[in-house]
């Protein structure tokens, strides 16, 4: 298999590019993994990629739930929380993706999947230094600047005793990982309202920390098709390496 460091070796000797532009738009990025490709958002991501004609690694720990993607996309089995067989896999990929999530199995938020996700794929991603791939981490609405410049966690507005206290909060300890990160080529992706609408329409508002609104004051949606659009329009124009996105329509 040609992986990325064989590849980036190859384009080294070639000399008269740095390898890593070979990896800065998208024309050069073709291999996209995807973590959570069986997910409600993932399996989004996914289409969108290959209506973009991107070649697709759905990642899932049980794959016969992509077994309708099967002859369209490359399914393996792997858990995020693996760093060796999560490092293998991004060694085969120009870019990462990942939308994973799912009920909190415990109440501390540091170990939701969200964060422990954050975790592994810095750990790894660092090991591949300046030429690593782009990272895409889809996050939660409640992590954005909502009023006053404060997050509805930061304003209590979600209770302890909240079913998703720990999934909120373990978003927000991957925020700040990532944030706390320069040497890996993260971006998170919030959507702004929940994902309420429906159908692509391939026209978004772009947004940073602070919540988008509507016109009328209202915290704007955004459909699951055209977050997923979003992200593949960010993979391509490279705006917010290193920084959060919100996107509505
Ligand atoms: N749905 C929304 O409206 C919404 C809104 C805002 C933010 N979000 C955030 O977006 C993320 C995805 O949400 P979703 O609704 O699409 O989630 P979902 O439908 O519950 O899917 C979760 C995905 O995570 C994967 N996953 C979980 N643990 C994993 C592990 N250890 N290793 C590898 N994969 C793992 C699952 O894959 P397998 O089970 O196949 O392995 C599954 O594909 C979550 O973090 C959520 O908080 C969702």
């Amino acid at each position: 298999m040609l992986t990325r460091r064989i590849l980036l070796m190859l384009l080294g000797l070639g000399a008269c590019i740095p390898a890593s532009a070979a990896f800065a738009g998208e024309a050069a990025v073709d291999r996209v993994l995807i973590f959570g490709a069986s997910g409600r958002i993932g399996r989004h991501i996914v289409d969108e990629a290959l209506h973009r004609g991107y070649t697709v690694t759905g990642v899932s720990r049980d794959p016969s739930r992509l077994e309708d993607y099967a002859d369209r996309i490359q399914v393996v089995t792997a858990d995020i929380l693996d760093r060796e067989r999560v490092a293998e896999l991004v060694d085969a990929s120009d870019a990462v993706i990942v939308a994973i999530g799912g009920v909190p199995r415990s109440q501390d938020p540091a170990q939701y999947i969200a964060a422990t996700a954050a975790e592994s794929l810095i750990e790894v991603l660092q090991t591949f230094g300046d030429t690593g791939p782009r990272l895409i981490f889809v996050g939660s609405l409640f992590t954005l600047k909502f009023e006053d410049g404060k997050s509805l966690l930061e304003l209590g507005r979600v209770p302890q005793d909240h079913e998703n206290y720990a999934m909120f909060h373990g978003h927000q300890i991957a925020l700040d990982r990532f944030r706390a990160t320069d040497d890996v080529n993260w971006t998170v992706a919030s959507p702004p309202n929940g994902l309420r609408l429906e159908g692509r329409t391939g026209k978004v508002r772009w947004g940073d920390d602070t919540l988008l609104r509507d016109p009328d004051g209202t915290p704007s949606g955004i459909s699951r098709e055209d977050f997923a659009f979003a992200i593949f329009e960010e993979l391509a124009a490279g705006n917010y390496i290193r920084k959060r996105f919100n996107v509505a329509r």
